[in-house]
């Protein structure tokens, strides 16, 4: 099904009847609003305005659309600012970042968490029960615009208080953070600091927490309104529309919240926002990257416990990448049925008519800019509306065969520590994704300590602190389990483990990492045996009493395995990565189809989707039975058979 994100405020009322009917008309069931209207709602302290709210709501119901109402508070109006300047946020620098756009808040303001219990309180009060309610949406982008951290007063306030619950006593601290070193230790919680603007680089261990305490006070916030919104609206779910490479908090934390997860997808421009090498950049910049949108459609599904929407879909361009060119045609339908195919309820377009004026003016909506006129976007979304309706309803989504174990904790401490400037966990992580999926795979993300049970593999490209639940997991995880270098390196309190690297997994994997060699962008370690290719970034000094599958050049074990388990002790070259992965899905007894760079299948129950985001055609397998599209898959075309 489809949806729209609408903002009445921004238009005259006058127009909002024609708007609602000519939603249906293009075939879409919900709406998303309110989620920046603060201004309007309440344009001074205790002064409400509910009309324009309660007159739009009735329209867009009458008219059969389902609504989903976001709480709006990702926009302070200023007049709160300017009552109380505690909610701001500070960045790095120790500079407040101040009204003008969104998300000036801080979490840790206890004033600013007062003003949120207030006005959702009051919202959710009044619509609650409205007849067209079908959803909640908390706040907008948790984390966007770089806001899930912030350095100010408030904050280290907020810090001392999670510390003091977290280590009881100064020597507890002490003795975790290892202050000993450099002559760190605290007589008291009113010692701590701030890990920023320091001398040379900060302790990682209080970096580190410092990030768990940012993380934990999202997933707080956000079910602080929950909480509000499911005393006066109990009928009603409630989601949160995440952001795309945004891993600044645990969302696995915050989806706990929720009854489903929601994301944003703008493929095009994370094409910019990823390291990506520029050649890729230039091949993908009108269609994106053929994983980009599918991990995080995989990621989200996990978030929302199986339950997830694509809350903004790129309709057009966008105007917040370095460059923003126009999707080619085609691509927001492709989109539109790939989200669908990875188990999406709902596809809902960002916007529904482009803004003329302020930041987004050069944002594509399906309609042109300030106009009752379809956009090249808007007419595919027409399609897909027709499209999905002849093809009735989707069938449920089955697990997948293979779990990716995805973990945010390993992000933050390898972006704290990387030792090679390249490590980056999320880069390493989409790599994998990428790997198997050109093996024609369907994945699945795990959170750090579920069950791993009825996975043919299970895949940790890397998680630097293995906790007791995740090695039990792994203990009993029932399929083949590939470990990526770097896992186990660091215990709770990102101390190395006393047996070494992998620490946990020391026994179940054989071996014993002595000694970690970074190497610079264009060096490299050659890897040869049942697979071949090279190190790259990363390469690991391994003792092991395993089966060595693979040396490097110097004959040092590369690739290992005991029992069904396998470690690989490098950061892989593309080469290598595809060879482990074919070999590792191989000992799994996984039926593989392999596909070129620019197709990717996935499977929807009996259904099989196929997408083209390349230039040349493609060939669906011999004897399918079409539901959807044709056996000659067409550039940027979609099909689908059972
Ligand atoms: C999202 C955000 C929207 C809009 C959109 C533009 O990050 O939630 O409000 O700004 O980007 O692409």
């Amino acid at each position: 099904m489809l949806g729209v994100c609408y903002y009445p405020e921004h238009w005259d009322e006058a127009r909002w009847t024609e708007d609602a009917r000519r939603m249906v008309e293009l075939g879409i069931s919900f709406v998303r609003i309110g989620e920046f209207a603060w201004s309007r709602l309440e344009p001074a302290r205790d002064a409400f305005d509910f009309g324009w709210l309660d007159r739009s709501m009735d329209i867009l119901a009458k008219a059969g659309l389902k609504i989903v109402l976001g709480t709006p508070t990702a926009t302070p109006p200023k007049w709160l600012v300017d009552e109380h300047p505690d909610i701001l946020p500070y960045d790095e620098e120790g500079k407040v970042r101040g009204f003008g756009s969104r998300r000036h808040y801080t979490f840790s303001s206890e004033t600013w968490w007062r003003e949120s219990a207030r006005i959702v309180e009051i919202v959710a009060a009044r619509y609650g029960n409205h007849p067209g309610l079908v959803g909640w949406q908390t706040d907008n982008e948790y984390g966007c615009h770089d806001t899930t951290v912030s350095w100010g007063a408030e904050d280290l306030k907020s810090f001392k208080r999670w510390l003091r619950l977290r280590y009881q006593s100064t020597d507890q601290l002490n003795e975790a953070w290892g202050s000993v070193f450099w002559s760190m230790e605290l007589k008291s919680f009113d010692e701590v600091m701030l890990p920023n603007l320091t001398v040379t680089e900060p302790n990682p261990a209080t970096r580190l927490d410092f990030w768990r305490f940012q993380s934990d006070q999202v997933a707080a916030y956000d079910k602080m309104q929950c909480e509000i919104i499911r005393k006066h609206s109990p009928e009603r779910w409630i989601t949160h529309n995440f952001m795309g490479f945004v891993s600044d908090f645990d969302h696995f934390k915050v989806g706990d919240n929720l009854d489903l997860a929601s994301w944003d997808s703008y493929p095009i421009g994370f094409v910019e926002k990823f390291p990506f090498s520029e050649d890729e950049r230039n091949r993908w910049a009108e269609t994106s990257h053929p994983d980009i949108a599918p991990y995080h459609h995989d990621l989200y599904r996990a978030v929302g416990k199986g339950r997830f929407w694509v809350m903004e879909q790129q309709p057009g361009p966008v105007n917040w990448a370095p460059w923003n060119p126009v999707p080619k045609p085609g691509m927001v339908r492709l989109w539109t049925f790939e989200a669908l195919a990875h188990g999406a309820d709902v596809v809902s377009y960002f916007r529904w008519r482009q803004a003329p004026f302020a930041q987004e003016q050069m944002h594509a909506g399906l309609n042109l800019a300030g106009l009752d006129e379809l956009s090249p976007g808007g007419i595919e979304a027409k399609q897909v509306a027709e499209e999905l309706k002849a093809l009735g309803p989707l069938p449920e989504t089955d697990k997948a065969s293979v779990a990716l174990v995805f973990d945010y904790q390993s992000y933050w401490s390898t972006m704290i520590q990387p030792q090679g400037k390249d490590f980056r966990y999320e880069e390493l992580c989409f790599r994998w994704y990428e790997g198997l999926r050109r093996l024609g795979l369907d994945i699945d993300f795990v959170r750090p300590g579920a069950s791993l049970e009825g996975y043919a593999l299970v895949v940790v490209p890397c998680m630097t602190e293995v906790d007791t639940a995740t090695q039990s997991a792994l203990e009993k995880a029932t399929g083949h389990v590939l470990i990526g270098a770097r896992t186990g390196s660091r215990d709770r309190n990102f101390v190395i483990p006393t047996n070494l690297p992998p620490g946990p997994l020391g026994e179940q994997t054989g071996n014993r990492v002595i000694q970690v060699s970074t190497l610079r962008p264009g060096l490299s370690d050659a890897v040869s045996g049942s697979v071949s290719g090279a190190g790259i970034r990363w390469r690991e000094y391994l003792e092991t009493s395993a089966t060595v599958l693979a040396r490097f050049a110097n004959g040092d074990p590369a690739l290992t395995e005991k029992d069904r388990m396998l470690y690989l002790a490098c950061w892989a070259d593309e080469t290598l990565l595809a060879s482990v992965l074919t070999l590792a899905a191989e000992k799994a007894g996984l039926q593989t189809m392999p596909v070129p760079d620019h197709i990717r299948i996935r499977r929807r129950g009996d259904l099989t989707f196929a997408f083209n985001y390349g230039s040349e055609d493609w060939t669906v397998p011999a004897g399918a039975q079409l539901a959807l599209g044709e056996g000659v898959l067409k550039p940027q075309a979609v099909s689908a058979w059972r």
